[in-house]
């Protein structure tokens, strides 16, 4: 593969994404925990471009925030269309006559590999454009492929442009190109807008340049799925399908015993070792990290933040949000987990509750190693279990009573049973007493 440090990329993200019917802009939809535009922005690093552009518009600031640091943004006032966006970027890049790969940021499932390889095959041909373009078995929505007799390039078609026999291609524009950046730039100049919706199209760069005599190559996804443009409601869902199935195949290649994929729902950004058994119903949401063999669910719920060191389990409904659990320690059933941090060997008995929030902060649950949590117990955070410590069946350890360790503690609220019998023997009274109350029982007199 051919470096492509030298190479630029823009990014269109300017758009409302009218078509989802959602306060919320486009690129910042959610699939499999991260907006759109993320999963974009990193298939464009991974291919190896360095150099990004990104265009934004409406809700300019949330999608800037959710874009990050490392990238040159471009405003683009008013949303006059795919080429007009790519129009706003050239006096940030005036002078660049390289490679420019240009890709809108509502298509997720594109692959690093093929980036690189469409803008490589642009360099290695010379075209002045390479697009990426798959045959799909319902093309609707798409800009459409028209070829010449001889079976080459001629233009691109929007679907509401789209003769009948053109609304028969199947073969559909990803909106996905590297281009030889200088010829775009002159081509971007001469397009006039679309007469039916006054936008200016980046697809009719392509017919500019072809009419101008410059080759146009066109570059076939294997995998139909990779073209995919999130437009709608519906989009997403199918795309987050298609994610989510290659990443539990990954998982079930680096050795992770998924028990039933079909119900198992693993979002992206999730770390499992070998030799650990997921089962069905389970939730794994993003930036979880679980270690080797562990066991999580059926039923488990496992939100951002969690740690499952190695050989951990956690079973049928339990929720463990921002929360370590050590090696081998153990919450099978019934529980939540919220901002506590677990040592080795802890076991939380069914139905614990880390009580994390007083309705304004939320604050943090310590067991150590070795811990046992009795069933039905409330930690009221922020407090601290002691090393080897018990809680008695439906204790309540209130916020700032540290259990010490070794101590067990139980009631409501709960309190150190060795402390209590220590009292309880300081108060006992003399022997020969109750040897008296013993021999004269109440009642019988
Ligand atoms: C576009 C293509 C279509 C292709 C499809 C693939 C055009 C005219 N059509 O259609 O041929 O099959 O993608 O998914 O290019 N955007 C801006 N500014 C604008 C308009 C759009 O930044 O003024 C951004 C959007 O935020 C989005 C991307 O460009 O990320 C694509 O826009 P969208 O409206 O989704 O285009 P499609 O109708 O999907
Ligand atoms: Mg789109």
């Amino acid at each position: 593969m051919v470096s492509l440090e030298n190479a630029k990329a823009i990014l269109l993200a300017a758009g409302k994404g009218v078509r989802m019917k959602s306060e919320r802009a486009k690129v910042l939809q959610e699939l499999l925990g991260r907006p759109l535009i993320y999963h974009v922005l990193r298939a464009v690093r991974t291919a190896g471009l360095k150099e990004i552009t990104v265009v934004t518009g409406h809700q300019e600031e949330a999608v800037r925030a959710a874009v990050g640091e490392g990238v040159v943004f471009v405003r683009q006032a008013e949303q006059k269309g795919t080429g007009h966006a790519v129009q706003c970027c050239e006096p940030f890049l005036r002078g660049f006559g390289g490679d420019l790969l240009v890709m809108p940021g509502d298509a997720p499932l594109v692959m690093p590999a093929t980036l690189a390889s469409l803008v490589e095959r642009r360099r290695v041909s010379g075209a002045a454009c390479v697009v990426l373009t798959a045959c799909l078995d319902d093309p609707r929505g798409y800009g459409r492929i028209v070829r010449d007799s001889s079976g080459g390039f001629e233009r691109i078609v929007e679907q509401a442009d789209a003769s009948e026999s053109e609304q028969r291609i199947q073969e559909a524009n990803s909106s996905i190109y590297a281009f030889d950046a200088s010829a775009l730039w002159d081509a971007l100049r001469e397009i006039r807008p679309n007469p039916r919706s006054g936008e200016i199209y980046l697809t009719d760069v392509l017919a500019a340049l072809k009419s101008r005599g410059q080759a146009i190559l066109t570059q076939r996804s294997a995998d139909a799925c990779e073209i995919y443009g999130i437009n709608t409601r519906r989009d997403l869902v199918a795309a987050t399908n298609f994610l989510r199935w290659r990443l539990l195949e990954l998982h079930l290649d680096n050795g992770v015993a998924v028990v039933d994929p079909s119900t198992t729902y693993i979002e992206d950004g999730v770390t499992i070792g070998p030799d650990t058994t997921v089962r069905p119903y389970t939730v794994i949401e993003h930036d979880v990290v679980i270690g080797r063999g562990c066991d999580v669910g059926p039923f488990a719920h496992l939100r951002p933040g969690t740690v499952l060191e190695d050989r951990a389990e956690v079973g049928n409904f339990v929720e463990v949000k921002k929360s370590r659990l050590g090696r081998s320690s153990k919450a099978k059933h019934l529980a939540y987990l919220g901002d506590a941090s677990l040592g080795e060997g802890v076991n939380i008995g069914a139905g614990t509750i880390t009580a994390n929030y007083d309705g304004r902060s939320k604050h943090q649950t310590v067991i150590e190693d070795g811990v046992h949590v009795g069933s039905n117990t409330v930690l009221v955070a922020p407090v601290r279990v002691g090393k080897g410590a018990t809680t008695g069946a439906g204790a309540v350890v209130l916020a700032g009573r540290d259990v010490a360790a070794g101590d067990t503690v139980a009631g409501v609220p709960a309190r150190s049973l060795r402390m209590r019998q220590a009292a309880d023997k300081a108060e006992e009274p003399p022997r020969k007493a109750a040897k008296v109350r013993r021999t004269r029982p109440r009642g019988n007199g």
